[in-house]
């Protein structure tokens, strides 16, 4: 299965924050929004990811995040020319996803839970449990409590499908129109996120200091780094101690660093 971030977007609620940097490079607690969606995909078990980005920020992902060898991955990169909705990940990334089945994270969304990795690959594998009745875009009256994340997993032909989205009221090719479609074809699964899970979108002022405030709390009380890609590649086996190290190296003296070191000493149990 293949993967995309997509990390584009104009983040206007975050002005001025944003207004000459990707929402996705600010930082969550100790490190770059972009290294949560990176790692959820990396604990899904996917190893080739696409991000994409706006014109201006996409040479600066590439530079932070290079082509994912440090993380055992490859990473690719495209940009969207213009923040024209989410579906159109799935024709820009068409070469890229290649007729495969696809996930697609949104670059502002934050996953943490006991057992999320095994959820995470059941999704991936098509075993969900549930079935959606319908899926609107920002009601003004929900039907339910339900919220849909931003974290969707596609069977092969998604690009071909995603093509024939027609641009909303707003403008956008929606997500949920794509998804509206996999629904009448009684082909849309949802799978439960319960209450051991947090599910963060750090899209405005608010939600992006309780992530940093979230991330801090956990990793503080558990002693632990948490979304750290390159401690999710040396798990699976994708990197070795030595390219661990490295990478701990790479960070210099920072609680990041330390943490990969750490990892790389055997000094955590998992
Ligand atoms: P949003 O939060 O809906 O939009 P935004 O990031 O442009 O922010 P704002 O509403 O403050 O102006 O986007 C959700 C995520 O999807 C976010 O990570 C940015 C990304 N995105 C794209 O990459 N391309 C797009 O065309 C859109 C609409 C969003």
């Amino acid at each position: 299965m293949k993967g995309i971030i997509l990390a584009g977007g104009s983040g206007t609620r975050l002005y001025p924050l944003t207004l000459v940097t990707s929402k996705q490079l600010l930082p969550v607690y100790d490190k770059p929004m972009i290294y949560y969606p990176l790692s959820t995909l990396m604990l899904a078990g996917i190893k080739d990811i696409l991000i994409i980005s706006t014109p201006a920020d996409t040479p600066r992902f590439e530079k932070l995040l290079g082509d994912g060898s440090q993380f055992g991955i490859k990473l690719s990169y495209k940009v969207q020319p213009s923040p024209d909705g989410l579906a159109q990940a799935f024709t820009l990334g068409k070469d890229f996803i290649n007729g495969e089945p696809c996930a697609m994270i949104l670059g502002d969304n934050i996953f943490y839970g006991n057992g999320f990795t095994k959820l995470l690959k059941q999704a991936a594998a098509d075993a969900r449990n549930g079935k959606a009745i319908s899926i609107e875009e920002k009601p003004e009256h929900p039907k339910s409590n339900y919220a849909v994340t931003g974290l969707y997993f596609y069977p092969a032909g998604v690009s071909e499908k995603a093509a024939q989205v027609k641009p909303s009221a707003r403008g956008e090719i929606e997500i949920t129109s794509l998804n509206d479609m996999y629904l009448q074809e009684g082909n849309l699964d949802v799978q439960l996120l319960g209450r051991g899970y947090a599910w963060l979108d750090a899209g405005t002022m608010q939600s992006l200091v309780d992530a940093s405030n979230y991330v801090k709390m956990v990793e503080e009380r558990q002693g632990v780094s948490i979304s750290a890609p390159e401690e999710i590649a040396y798990i699976h086996g994708w990197i070795d101690k030595d390219k661990l190290l490295d990478a701990a190296k790479h960070y210099g003296k920072s609680p990041y660093g330390q943490h990969l070191k750490s990892v790389a000493e055997g000094k955590l149990r998992y």
